[in-house]
């Protein structure tokens, strides 16, 4: 799957399959100016954090669109990307993308907004390509970690519509499906948002991938059981020390996994890693709102009047990630030193930033 993130440059319109609406409809949601980008983020129209990374390049090309229509065009574009970058805090992918948008923009500060609007729809495009070959890497260096006859458990949805396309913990699955491994996914259906019942579920469904679902607390059974082999979960931000932020209830998955011996990666592509970040301490953990929690469906399902929690994201600690499944191969602890390395290489590989 790489159309649900589509960019129609005639129109200036970026279509998104509406993700709140799945598995029951397939819609587009279109947006046509940055606030639109901005809602579609917030309210998980798209969400994972390779795919805002995409979405967000292509929310700087709306952003340079409006601008032409103001005072102080310089002023107003810096002001919206300022606001892009900041729809969601956890997912460093989408500060990334605004990050790599500005750099272009700042080796071309002569450039007239029609000639950015252009350079910036080329660049959004590439972001895009890139990220969906990154995961074909990351899917072809994990498949080689799954043993055939094997049960992977994965959490929240780290597939095609978390990314630009192929996904990263799901990548890893569909590349070890594709070589003929007999494997099967247990998805943990991830409330409150249910984005492994409902994401995970359809999508590995819809390519003809095993897959049952279960709820988050069956986890410890699971493994008890040995109905699991291989924990593989995708990643928001990782720190400089290793320490991944995911989907809350991730580092429950990975502490159970630890004590039954099983087996717990991150897959990720490097636009993921937070250098800058020394430890898991230092990322910021999206709250979102608690009627999340208080509400399934939109029918209330707990007292009116008792709160809620509802923290996005948990972070689990480097020392219970087995490897991180990254686009420039496994990376294995010390990941202080994986990490840096893999991203100088990255920095060597590529040319450099315009
Ligand atoms: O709140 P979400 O749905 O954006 O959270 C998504 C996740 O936690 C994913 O596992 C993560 O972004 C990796 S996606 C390849």
């Amino acid at each position: 799957m790489e159309d649900h993130i589509r960019y129609d440059p005639e129109q200036g319109v970026l279509f998104l399959l509406d993700q709140r609406l799945l598995p029951a409809r397939e819609e587009f949601y279109a947006c046509r100016s940055t606030d639109d980008v901005i809602y579609a983020i917030r309210e998980m129209v798209v969400r994972g954090a390779p795919a805002l990374g995409a979405v967000g390049a292509f929310a700087c090309v709306l952003a340079a669109r409006e601008a032409r229509n103001g005072k102080n065009r310089e002023a107003e574009l810096d002001a919206m990307l300022g606001a892009i970058a900041k729809a969601r805090p956890t997912a460093v992918n989408l500060s990334w993308a605004v990050s790599r948008m500005r750099g272009v923009w700042r080796d071309r500060r002569d450039i007239t907004l029609d000639g950015l609007i252009r350079v910036w729809e080329a660049e959004s495009e590439l972001i895009r390509r890139e990220d969906i070959e990154a995961n074909r890497r990351i899917g072809a260096f994990g498949a080689a970690l799954v043993n055939d006859g094997e049960t992977v458990l994965t959490h929240c949805n780290a597939g095609a519509l978390a990314t630009a396309g192929f996904g990263t913990a799901l990548g890893v699955v569909y590349a070890a499906f594709g070589q003929g491994k007999d494997i099967r996914v247990i998805a943990g259906e991830t409330r409150p948002l249910l984005q492994g019942a409902r994401l995970t579920a359809y999508e590995l469904h819809r390519e003809g991938v095993p897959v049952a679902i279960v709820c988050d607390n069956a986890y410890a059974l699971l493994m008890q059981r040995g109905m699991v082999q291989k924990v593989i979960t995708g990643a928001d931000r990782i720190a400089a020390n290793g320490d991944t932020a995911n989907k809350i209830g991730t580092y429950g998955a990975a502490l159970l996994a630890r004590a039954h011996g099983i087996p717990f990666y991150v897959a990720a592509p490097l636009s993921t890693v937070d250098l800058e970040t020394s430890d898991g301490a230092g990322i910021c953990i999206e709250e979102r709102p608690e009627s999340e929690v208080t509400c399934i469906a939109g029918t209330r399902i707990s007292p009116a009047g008792v709160p809620a929690y509802n923290f996005a994201f948990d972070v689990t600690p480097a020392e219970l990630i087995h490897g991180i499944i990254t686009d420039a191969g496994v990376l294995r602890p010390p990941y202080a030193d994986s990490l840096k390395r893999a991203l100088s290489r990255e920095g060597q590989r590529k040319p450099p930033c315009r």
